[in-house]
């Protein structure tokens, strides 16, 4: 097993040579510029990574790991459109720049081309990568359909939250892994096993996405500070706060993801800072680590070489201590 930047170096590598100028225009610029934007690129140095931990190569996983990498900036486009948000890493989002419905096609069209790249691979392992890829797909599909329906609840639990960021982030997380997996073909305890390992890092990497939504540093993190308290999302801050509160801070805080301000300043200043006071923020760290915890102890289980669990566990310590 290689470090994590020499396979995020191989990674992008590959992308730049199937990135190549196609007409019309208008449909694959705007597919060309969110997945050149940058990002962590995660998951496919996840894909990658596993792929040689199960004893095949990591050029095997190239197609799998472009897959995921696709299918998640698609996901992004029709995110940020759902989140009317402005900013995705520190540049204009794909419905800025152009406008909803260039975000709606471009968007459709990287979802078939994340299907198409399974082609590259034999019968039998084109069926283990598809029947995931549809799964984990469709899981995402719900995760974000719960996030939308949420921001209009005022009765969502811990556990509901929970399920909803499994669902929109955390399966993919496990399944870039057990991609790895497959095209390895390793057995299918060892492919449930790491599945299991990138679910609970996910989950974990969610918390820590909300968390750095609302205190993350505006000039690292690439993505419009407060914009989930601007959208009224339900994270573990928020529904944490809640529980934490005094009756009458309880009610502010309700009150102020009740309303929509033109300029959202006050607002965003004003939800943080219970965030803060009530010990929601604190929790939300707690609970990162619990669920980064979790996902060691699914490797402590899995047959792999103890080499290979420290890289595991250094990726998971990455994450949780991101600023990005
Ligand atoms: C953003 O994912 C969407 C979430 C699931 C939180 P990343 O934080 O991996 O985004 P990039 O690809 O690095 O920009
Ligand atoms: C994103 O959740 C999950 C998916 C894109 C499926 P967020 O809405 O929190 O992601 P960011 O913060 O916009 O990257
Ligand atoms: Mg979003
Ligand atoms: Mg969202
Ligand atoms: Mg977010």
């Amino acid at each position: 097993m290689q470090n994590i930047q020499y396979y995020h170096d191989a990674f992008v590598k590959h992308l730049e040579t199937y990135i190549t100028p196609k007409e019309p225009c208008s449909l694959y610029e705007p597919i060309h510029y969110i997945l050149q934007l940058g990002g962590k690129r995660l998951r496919p140095i996840l894909t990658l990574m596993t792929s040689e931990i199960f004893g095949s190569s990591y050029q095997k996983a190239l197609s799998a790991a472009l897959s995921v990498e696709v299918f998640h900036n698609f996901s992004l486009v029709h995110d940020d459109i759902m989140d009317d948000a402005p900013l995705r890493r520190g540049k204009e989002t794909v419905h800025e720049k152009w406008d909803i419905n260039t975000g709606i096609l471009s968007g459709d069209a990287m979802l078939i081309m994340a299907y198409q790249l399974f082609e590259n691979y034999e019968p039998h392992v084109f069926q283990g990568l598809a029947k995931l890829f549809s799964k984990t797909a469709l899981e995402v599909c719900e995760g974000q359909q719960y996030d939308v329906d949420f921001e209009t609840r005022d009765d969502v639990t811990v556990p509901e939250y929970l399920k909803m960021i499994e669902y929109k982030t955390a399966v993919l997380v496990g399944a870039s892994m057990k991609m790895g997996a497959i095209v390895a073909e390793a057995s299918e305890a060892c492919q449930n096993g790491i599945y299991a390992f990138g679910k609970n890092l996910g989950i974990a990497f969610q918390l820590q996405d909300d968390y750095l939504d609302a205190f993350g540093d505006p000039e690292t993190f690439g993505k419009q500070i407060g914009g989930d308290i601007i959208e009224n999302k339900k994270t573990y801050l928020y529904l944490k706060a809640l529980e934490y509160l005094n009756d009458n801070d309880r009610k502010q805080l309700e009150h102020l993801y009740s309303i929509s301000p033109t300029d959202p300043t006050d607002k965003i200043e004003t939800v943080k800072q219970y965030f803060i006071s009530s010990g929601s923020a604190e929790a939300t760290k707690t609970k990162i680590q619990d669920y980064t915890q979790m996902a060691y102890e699914v490797l402590d289980d899995l047959k792999i070489s103890d080499a290979h669990k420290v890289g595991l566990k250094a990726f998971g310590d990455m994450l949780m201590n991101r600023d990005v």
